[in-house]
C-alpha cells in the first residue's frame, strides 16, 4: 500500500528520499515540489497518490489517476551547471529500469526508449520530467518527476496504443510503496556515478545495453523534418549517435529531436 508510513519505513537510502512528503492528491508533484524547493532540505521526495493536473512533457498531460500509480517528485540542489539536468533525466530512467526488474519477472523485458521512457514489451510505462530553477548557468534546485504506471488495469483508447502498466504486463499487483523505495535506492547509486565526472561515463554501457532501437533504423523527428538513420546509442553526455544514410555520424539531442521506431512508438 501506498502510505507516508510504509514509504519512510521502507526507505533505505541516506539521502534521496532522506526526507518524504506525501500527499494524498495534489495537482502537479512537480509543482508541489517547486513550490517547496527554496526551504526543502536536499533530497526530499514528494508522493502523491494522485494528480488532478500531471504534466507529461511537451506540454501533454500525465494520466494520474487514485490508487494506481506512481507520481513523484524529488528535489536535488547540487548546484550543478543547468547543462547537466538533461543528464539527470537519464539517471532516473536508468534507476526506474534497475528497479522495476527487480519487481518483474526475470523474462520480462523491460528497457529504455532515449532519452528516458522506461518500456516494457514495447509500450511505455514511466515517464519522466526534469524542471529546474537557475540562476544565471546554474540551478538552483533540480526538480524529477517520475510516473510510473503500476497496477493501472486499463487505458483510455487515446493512449492504450503506447502506454501500459505493470500489471498489464505481468498480470499481477505490486506494492507501489516498494518501488517508489527501489527507485530511490537506485537512483542514489546512478547519481552517485553521475556526480563523479558529471557526466554518463559509467553508466553509458549499461544503458545502451537495455537501449530499444540498438544498431536499428529509427526515425528521427526534427522541427525542420524528419529522416531515417541508424541509432548507434548513447553518447556520455546523453546524446543519441546515430549514422545517417549517406554514413555520416551524428549526434542528436533530447529537447531538440524525438526519435521513435519506424513501425510507431518503439
Ligand atoms: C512524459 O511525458 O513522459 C513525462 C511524464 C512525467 C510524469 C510525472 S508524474 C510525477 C511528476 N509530476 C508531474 O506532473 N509530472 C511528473
Amino acid at each position: 500500500m501506498l502510505s507516508e508510513e510504509n514509504i519512510r519505513s521502507k526507505m533505505k537510502t541516506a539521502r534521496c528520499g532522506s526526507n518524504v512528503v506525501y500527499l494524498y492528491e495534489t495537482g502537479s508533484t512537480n509543482d508541489y515540489a517547486k513550490s517547496i524547493a527554496h526551504e526543502a532540505q536536499d533530497g526530499t521526495l514528494v508522493v502523491a497518490d494522485c494528480q488532478v493536473s500531471g504534466k507529461g512533457r511537451i506540454g501533454r498531460n500525465w494520466n494520474s489517476p487514485h490508487g494506481v500509480g506512481i507520481f513523484m517528485s524529488l528535489i536535488l540542489k547540487d548546484g550543478l551547471k543547468a547543462d547537466k539536468a538533461p543528464m539527470i533525466t537519464i539517471v532516473a530512467a536508468m534507476a526506474v529500469m534497475k528497479a522495476l526488474d527487480r519487481q518483474c519477472d526475470n523474462s520480462t523485458d523491460v528497457s529504455i526508449k532515449w532519452p528516458n521512457d522506461i518500456v516494457i514489451n514495447g509500450k511505455k510505462v514511466c515517464g519522466i520530467l526534469t524542471e529546474m530553477k537557475t540562476v544565471g548557468d546554474s540551478s538552483q534546485y533540480v526538480v524529477v518527476g517520475i510516473g510510473i504506471n503500476v497496477n493501472n488495469e486499463s487505458f483510455a483508447d487515446d493512449i492504450s496504443r503506447v502506454a501500459t502498466s505493470m500489471y498489464i504486463e505481468e498480470g499481477k499487483r505490486f506494492d507501489r510503496s516498494d518501488i517508489v523505495c527501489d527507485v530511490m535506492e537506485e537512483f542514489e547509486k546512478y547519481y552517485g556515478m553521475f556526480l563523479e565526472n558529471e557526466n554518463l561515463s559509467s553508466i553509458k554501457e549499461e544503458y545502451n545495453s537495455r537501449l530499444v532501437n540498438m544498431n536499428n533504423e529509427v526515425e528521427i523527428i526534427r522541427q525542420d523534418g524528419n529522416y531515417r538513420a541508424q541509432s548507434l546509442g548513447m553518447d556520455e553526455d546523453g546524446g543519441l549517435i546515430v549514422r545517417r544514410q549517406d554514413g555520416s555520424l551524428e549526434t542528436v539531442v533530447s529537447g531538440e529531436v524525438s526519435v521513435r521506431g519506424v513501425y510507431g512508438y518503439v
